[in-house]
């Protein structure tokens, strides 16, 4: 069955003809306002979401499908200890594709183990966010014409932004991409991303700690909100949630080509004022959303048939995740599961590196 987990489970051809679906859907609505006719999308969201959610059901709506679903987990039998799993199992009687959002990482690879349906990831704890990095290729493809040879500016929570991750590794297979990192020191890359996208590919990137360092560089600026719900002490996130603010006068120090990018929900990281520059397209990526979901809808349902074609790697199963932000470490029935990279094992949930004893 294809799932949506990590953007990598689409090639980049696939990639590309999702974007040119979600165009020809914009440019002809009336051909698409019955293609899902007696399908249901369910949208099951343990996490708060205003975009992801009401983008997916807007899409599916505008299929001429149904949707059934819950926005809170406080409003499902979870409250009750129902596992992932068994939510997921009994989805699947009722529904023939599942979007979920999840604070955990890697509950969508659990789901889709379970699952009689395709899965699509709409964001895991502070992991992966595919369905937003479609919907930033939409928006970019359409304001540059191109995916290659731009240079990317990430500003602000680069450690716990899981559209960020996303968004690296997809932007990382087009020629020519740079990327500027522009964080504080605490809020830097995770491992996984630098070393098993960046490093691996020798995808030219550097670092800063100001917008100034990089404005005048770049074709886009992506900002990113401080995740306040990832932070294991609120005085860390106080001390840190206003570290970059983009406003008129920072912005005046950039190319007329800019594009400022944001996955919003957004705080104070960027000005109200920057909205009316015609350089902010945050809110052309929402509508951009919608659009590619509903071409991800489509495709998914096509290809809920057929197997994934890619092997299966080789994996460790005597290692443990110490992860507590993983699904392992709270959903029972989890075989723990690491994946080689590099000199590294990664658990194949979290992408967590393996510190424990064991040699390895
Ligand atoms: N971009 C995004 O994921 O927004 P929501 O949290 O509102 O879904």
């Amino acid at each position: 069955m294809r799932h949506l987990l990590d953007i990598d489970d689409f090639s980049t051809e696939e990639i590309r003809a999702l974007i040119q679906s979600a165009e020809d859907i914009i440019d002809h609505p009336d051909r698409y306002a019955h293609t899902c006719a007696g399908k249901k999308l369910a949208t099951l969201f343990f996490e708060a979401s205003t975009r992801t959610r009401l983008s997916f059901e807007a899409a599916m709506y505008e299929l001429g499908g149904q949707v059934l679903g819950f926005s809170m987990a406080t409003a499902s039998s979870t409250v009750k200890g129902e596992s992932c799993a068994d939510t997921i199992r009994t989805v699947g009687c009722y529904a023939d594709i599942i979007a979920m959002r999840h604070p955990l990482a890697g509950a969508p690879l659990v789901a889709s183990r379970a699952s009689t349906v395709p899965i699509i990831n709409a964001g895991d704890g502070g992991h992966n966010h595919p369905t937003q990095t479609l919907a930033d290729l939409l928006t970019i493809y359409r304001e540059f014409g191109r995916l290659d040879g731009l240079t990317v500016g990430l500003c602000g929570d680069l450690k716990f932004g899981r559209t960020v991750h996303s968004l690296i590794t997809a932007m990382s297979r087009y020629p020519g991409t740079r990327f500027v990192l522009i964080s504080p020191a605490e809020l830097q890359l995770p491992g996984y991303v630098r070393k098993d996208v960046l490093d691996r590919d020798g995808i030219p990137y550097t670092e800063v700690r100001t917008i100034e360092e990089a404005i005048d560089s770049l074709d886009i600026l992506y900002m990113t909100r401080v995740q306040g719900e990832r932070f294991a002490d609120p005085a860390e996130y106080e001390r840190l949630k206003d570290c970059y603010i983009l406003d008129e006068k920072r912005l005046s120090q950039a190319r007329e080509g800019l594009r400022v990018l944001h996955p919003l929900p957004r705080v104070n990281e960027i000005s109200v004022g920057v909205d009316s520059d015609p350089r902010a397209c945050y809110f052309k990526q929402v509508l951009n959303g919608k659009y590619i979901r509903m071409a991800l809808i489509l495709k998914l349902l096509a290809e809920a048939g057929q197997d994934d074609p890619r092997p299966q790697p080789a994996l460790r199963y005597d290692l443990t995740c110490d992860n507590p932000v993983c699904i392992t470490s709270s959903e029972q029935g989890i075989r723990h599961a690491f994946l080689k990279k590099g000199s590294v094992y990664r658990c194949v949930y979290c992408e967590r590196s393996y510190h424990g004893t064991k040699p390895l």
